[in-house]
């Protein structure tokens, strides 16, 4: 996994929206999937701004979810599609019909991990993942101990339950998720990991540097042969290389 450290998140976040505005230019149809969260939220910005001053034509450019706090409508501001919306498929200007994402709040959710994993496949693969990590070092949620080849319901351990709280107006139940599989996200053809922060330290030391296995996810993601972590110096500081 190759690893850039920058001084500031806004660094972080500008080299790793030229990284992806690289990647729109160079395949107008790439699909792409990208975190909701806190950590790309700056990313997303400038993103949004790169594609305006530059009049890139994210026409054809396909998102497919991460995950999804199950029983959270897309309405909900503390939803990962709300998020989304907002911040890069609004300022993209992404025709709907371009965003798979799953619906959380479906009664069939086994029937919609299928959705979600036939469509990947349709699209031939994602091409950029865009991921956070959770302070259980969580990828999208594919929580400690539980990664699942394919899109899945997992039920979320606390630590996410309780972090999770942050996105939400009023306190929301947050007991299960929706996800894409790890062994899904691996086959990504480029990864990108971002994480600012003191709070982040620990865990990126974790998942950079001690062993890989599925108690920390985001640890499996240096076997992928095109990965890059992008982090500050605060989420940084206790890598010892
Ligand atoms: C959200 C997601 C999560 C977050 C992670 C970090 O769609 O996939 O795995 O990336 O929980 O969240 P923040 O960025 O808020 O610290």
């Amino acid at each position: 996994m190759d690893i850039a450290v920058f001084s500031t998140p806004a660094l972080v976040a500008q080299a790793t929206a030229n990284k992806i505005l690289a990647f729109i230019q160079s395949k107008p149809n790439a699909l792409l999937c990208l975190a909701g969260g806190d950590s790309p939220r700056l990313t997303y910005q400038y993103l949004a701004a790169a594609v305006k001053s530059s009049g890139t034509n994210c026409g054809r450019l396909q998102f497919v979810s991460l995950d999804e706090w199950v029983g959270i409508p897309p309405t909900n501001t503390g939803s990962c599609f709300y998020f989304l919306q907002e911040t890069i498929f609004g300022p993209l200007a992404i025709p709907p019909v371009n965003i798979h994402f799953f619906n959380s709040s479906a009664t069939d959710l086994t029937a919609e991990c299928n959705r979600i994993d036939k469509i990947i496949a349709q699209l031939q693969g994602i091409d950029v993942l865009l991921a956070g990590i959770g302070l259980n070092g969580h990828i999208g949620f594919n929580e400690p101990g539980l990664p699942q080849a394919s899109a899945h319901v997992t039920e979320l351990d606390s630590l996410t339950q309780q972090v999770g709280q942050k996105y939400f107006e009023q306190n929301a139940s947050l007991q299960y998720g929706i996800t894409q599989g790890m062994a899904q996200l691996l086959q990504s053809k480029t990864i990108l990991l971002l994480a600012t922060g003191t709070k982040k330290a620990a865990i990126v030391q974790q998942a950079l540097e001690e062993k890989m296995t599925d108690a920390v996810p985001a640890s499996l993601l240096r076997q992928h042969s095109n990965a890059f972590a992008l982090l500050d110096r605060e989420a940084a500081a206790l890598l010892t290389q």
